[in-house]
């Protein structure tokens, strides 16, 4: 198996200790703060647009109420994703997924797209974001690194798109890693920052998979996972974690 080389440090919805999550701000700061890559979330508007955004529900990071896969992309985007994190972000908007891989080209970002399906939407979801990257996806740029909690949408954005790999993310490590990697194909286990232990993250390895950890802030913990052999840390804060690297 071929496991892409990603930068050991990721920005995580951008740079989220910078920025609103998931915008295009957040995504710009990450590059500032010196990240080669970042992690940002994807899911469907109600008429099937892919848009940047982590919640089933718009409350917490926008002004707006309501569910995502009820509103259509003219609704969701004239809400004001910034404003909750602070006035200087105020009107900043929720990014298509066109709208972020044109500024991941812009800056030479590499992207790891997790897909991010509301309740439902699992294998639609894996497909749409699985094509629109086969189709889309800036050619100056590492192909991207598609991941999620969802089998159903790996496996659906396996089927549509094959050559773009994958990663299972977790929030416990489970048992059946190994056969669960196999059957999904992916090529990396993207796992709860806390429920990684040094015997875990050498199995994954000496298996020939590559193990990243989310979210890691703290640069003495990255430290100790980096000494652990993962393959990288998805981060609010990437310059605390590339002294660690660099
Ligand atoms: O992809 C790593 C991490 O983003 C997964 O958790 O909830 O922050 O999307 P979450
Ligand atoms: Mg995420």
């Amino acid at each position: 198996m071929t496991v892409d080389p990603l930068p050991p440090v990721i920005g995580h919805r951008g740079a989220c200790g910078h920025a609103p999550e998931n915008t295009i701000a957040s995504i710009r700061k990450a590059a500032e703060f010196g990240a080669r890559w970042v992690e940002f979330d994807t899911k469907l508007s109600r008429d099937g647009h892919i848009i940047v955004f982590h919640d089933d529900r718009v409350e917490r990071t926008t002004d707006g109420t309501g569910r995502v896969a009820d509103m259509d992309l003219s609704a969701l985007k004239v809400l004001d994703a910034g404003g909750w994190y602070s006035k200087g972000f105020r009107g900043e908007p929720i990014p298509t997924l066109a709208e972020a891989m044109a500024v991941l080209a812009e800056l030479g970002l590499g992207g790891n797209v997790e897909i991010k399906p509301s309740p439902g939407r699992e294998a639609e979801t894996g497909r749409a974001v699985a094509l629109a990257l086969a189709r889309d996806w800036p050619k100056n740029l590492p192909r991207p690194l598609i991941s999620s909690f969802s089998p159903e949408s790996l496996a659906a954005a396996a089927e549509a798109a094959p050559g773009i790999p994958r990663a299972l993310l977790v929030l416990k490590f489970p048992k059946d890693w190994r056969r669960r990697l196999r059957e999904l194909d992916c090529q990396a286990l993207h796992c709860l920052n806390r429920r990684l232990t040094p015997l875990r993250a050498r199995a994954l390895n000496e298996a020939g998979y590559a193990i990243r950890v989310f979210t890691v802030n703290n640069r003495r913990r990255g430290a100790r996972l980096f000494g652990w052999g993962v393959q990288g840390v998805i981060t609010n804060y990437p310059e605390r974690m590339l002294s660690l690297v660099e």
